[in-house]
Parts: C-alpha cells; structure tokens; sequence
C-alpha cells in the first residue's frame, strides 16, 4: 500500500433509527480527509435514502446485490477489496448475527465476509436485544474474530425504554475507525521474520521426537503483520494450518533446518517473532532404518539444539526481538530471565500448566514482559493476541516507515 493513496472508508449502514447518524459519521469520516464509500442494507433504505449519501460522498451508493447500472460499479468483491477500513453503524442486532454466522444474503454481508480490512461495529437496538444472550455470544464471537466493537451507550432509546443501546457518538466511531486505518499500515516498509509450530526431531524414518505445539499463534501473528503492511516470511515446523494470505512460508522440520532457514534471512529483517517450540534436543543419531522392536534401543542419546533466538540477541546488529516462555511456573521470573538472556524487547509468557490454555487452543491468557515491567492481558483469542502483539512490534519499530 502506497502513502500516496486515499485510504478507503466503506460505511455500511443497517435499518435502525440511528441510521440518520451515519449521514454525520460520513462527514465526519470525509473531513478527516479519507475517501467514504456507503453500502445499505433494504432495511437502512426506508430510514435514510440513497440519494443522501450519494450526495454526501459524491459516490454512488451500493444498496442491492442485483444493480445492473453501468455508471454504478458496485460489485461486492470490489467493495470488499476497496476497503482499507468497514464500519457498520449502526449495526443491528441482525446484521451482528448474520456476519457472526458467515451468512451473506445482501451486499453489506457479502462484502463483511469478503473483505480481508478490520471491520468497526458500532450497535444500535433496544436495550432488551442489546442484552440478550445471543446477541452478547454473537458480539463476544466477532470480538475473538478481530471485529472491533465501538459500545453503545446507555440513554432514553426510540422505543421509550432506557438503558444502553444507543449508538456511541459519532466522534468516537470516527476516532475508532481512524484508529484501524493507522494499524492497517503501521508496519508498511518492514520485514518481519515469525517462527511457529513445533519442531521434530527425527529417531529412525517413521519416529521423531516432538511437541505440542499447533503454530496458531504464530500463524495468527504473521497474518496480522501482512495485513498491517509489512513484508512477512513465516518459518514454521509442520503443522496442519494453511498458509496465511499474503505471507512468504517456509516449511522446515527440525531444529536445524529451522536455524538454517532463520540464519539465512536474519541480515535482512527488521524484527523477528520467535514463537515457534524448538526442540530443546535432538538425537545424536538417527538410525538410517526403522527401529523393530524386537531391537529397541536401552536409551536414546540426546544433543543440544542451537537456540535460534539467543543466537540473534547474541548479535551485534540484532534485529526487534519478540520471544516466547511457556512455562508450568514462577511464569514471570522465568519469562525476565528468558528476556535477559536471550536479549529480547519482549518475552510473550503464558502458564501452560492449564490443560484448557496454550498449546492447541484457540484462546489464551498471556503476559508482556519487558525491561519495564509485567503486563498481563485477560483471556483473548489467539488472533486478538496477534493483534495486541503487533500493536506491541509497531511501537518497538518506532512507527511505519512508510516510503
Ligand atoms: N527458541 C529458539 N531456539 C531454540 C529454543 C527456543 O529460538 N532452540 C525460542 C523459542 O522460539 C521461544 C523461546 O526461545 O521464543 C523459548 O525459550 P526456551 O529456552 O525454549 O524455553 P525453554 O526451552 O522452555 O527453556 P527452559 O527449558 O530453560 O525453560
């Protein structure tokens, strides 16, 4: 993404009274100099007219899946792809429902489930609706997908009832969205190297020796940096997740083909995200056919890995250096040791003695530990970690270097 390009702001607008709001948040959003196209549900069209926000944006509005105007290009991929940031407000609690499931039976959510830009939702509904359990499951299941909620507030509401579900103020919508746009670039012009998965260390042609890590977090983390600008190369032991949008991977097995691969980029990065579980060790021999059992080795001799991450902070000219502790206990002391040790910017910490966090699961408990102190963040899906991690790598870089 060049600087030089108007970032994109697709505001989709749902069929509540709030909708007259998204006529300010449009103006709010083009005075703040970004490019705003409107897409409508049927609903959001008996509210506000397209005619309103086609004058407001100078832009032809997209309302139906089946528009066959010529001089109105708007194709739900298109849209989808011309996005830099989608803000749905006000979102009801339908459309919220509808996207959390994946559906897509309109063009505002064929263009939620095609866009790969981090979508803001701003609801609106009665208080009743707002609260129900479904809704609340539907919101919490967005929030672990990366959707960013902008809360509605509490107040008298249209219906008469009074409690929260009116919709945040238009200021803060456009303040999130402008938060969003700045993320989507925040790591444009840098190289960032990620290892994940876990390493196998062969014994004979069918055995190895191995761990449980699954690669997600590190998957998720090389995801999110392609999608916030950087250039992005993923070396990953084997795992069963494909390959992120975007991303340059390299599939290793063992520790020293994962050394070998790091070792050979490493001059030409700018950070590195060592989340991969390397072997500590490897066995000093691998039989050249399957071991019978009938000939079963008394013991299998081990020798030591090189330690890829420590290697780098071993460096004179060493790039940002994000490590992983996964540990049973004393999490902290042994997170700040690891951090000096291996002279990291950031150790990610999690305590895996709970079988329910860290390996193989899709959410976890994590703590940032720096020269500066312990942070520790609440339960969060791996890829809002990923998110939270990369906002970390940003202030690390000091700021895009956008050319
Ligand atoms: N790491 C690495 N190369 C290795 C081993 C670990 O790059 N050969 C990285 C991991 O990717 C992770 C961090 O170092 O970022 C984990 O530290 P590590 O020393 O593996 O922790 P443990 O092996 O658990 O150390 P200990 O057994 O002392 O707790």
């Amino acid at each position: 993404m060049s600087g030089e390009r108007t970032t994109t702001v697709l505001v989709g607008v749902t069929g509540g009274i709030a909708a007259y709001k998204s006529c300010e948040l449009v103006r709010a959003l083009m005075k703040r100099g970004y490019r705003v196209k409107v897409v409508m549900t049927d609903a959001a069209t008996r509210f506000v007219t397209p005619l309103t926000f086609r004058t407001l944006t100078n832009e032809p509005v997209a309302a139906s899946l089946w528009e066959d105007d010529p001089s109105a290009p708007v194709h739900h991929i298109s849209l989808a792809e011309e996005a830099d940031v989608f803000v749905i407000a006000p979102c009801t609690a339908n459309v919220i429902a509808k996207i959390a499931q994946g559906r897509a039976d309109d063009l505002l959510t064929t263009a939620a489930l095609a866009t790969e830009a981090p979508i803001v939702m701003a609801p609106a509904m009665n208080v009743h609706m707002w609260r129900d359990e479904a809704t609340q499951e539907n919101v919490d299941r967005l929030r672990d997908r990366g959707v960013v909620f902008v809360e509605p507030e509490s107040g008298e509401l249209a219906c008469g009832d009074v409690g929260e579900g009116r919709l945040a103020p238009v200021e803060a919508i456009a303040e999130a969205v402008m938060a969003e746009a700045e993320r989507a670039q925040d790591l444009a012009g840098r190289h960032i190297l990620v290892t994940a998965g876990g390493t196998q260390e062969p014994i004979d042609p069918v055995r190895y020796i191995g761990n449980r890590s699954s690669g997600k977090t590190g998957f998720a983390i090389a995801d999110e940096a392609a999608r916030r600008g950087a250039r992005v190369t993923l070396v990953t032991g084997p795992t069963h997740l494909a390959d992120p949008f975007g991303v340059e991977v390299v599939r290793v097995q063992t520790a020293l083909q994962m050394h070998a691969a790091v070792m050979e980029r490493a001059e030409d990065v700018d950070a590195v995200v060592a989340s991969a579980a390397v072997a500590d060790f490897r066995p000093a021999e691998v039989a050249r056919g399957k071991i019978k059992k009938t000939a079963a080795p008394e013991a299998i001799a081990l020798v030591r890995n090189p330690d890829i991450l420590a290697e780098l902070g071993a460096r004179q000219e060493r790039p940002v250096l994000v490590g992983f502790a996964a540990e049973t206990s004393d999490v902290e002391s042994n997170a700040r040791h690891k951090l000096e040790a291996k002279r990291c910017d950031l150790v990610v910490a999690n305590d895996v003695s709970d079988p329910a966090l860290g390996f193989g699961t899709d959410a976890n408990r994590v703590a940032f530990v720096t020269r500066d102190g312990v942070e520790w963040l609440p339960m969060l899906s791996k890829r809002v970690i990923a998110r939270e991690i990369a906002d970390r790598l940003a202030r690390l870089l000091g700021g895009a270097d956008v050319e």
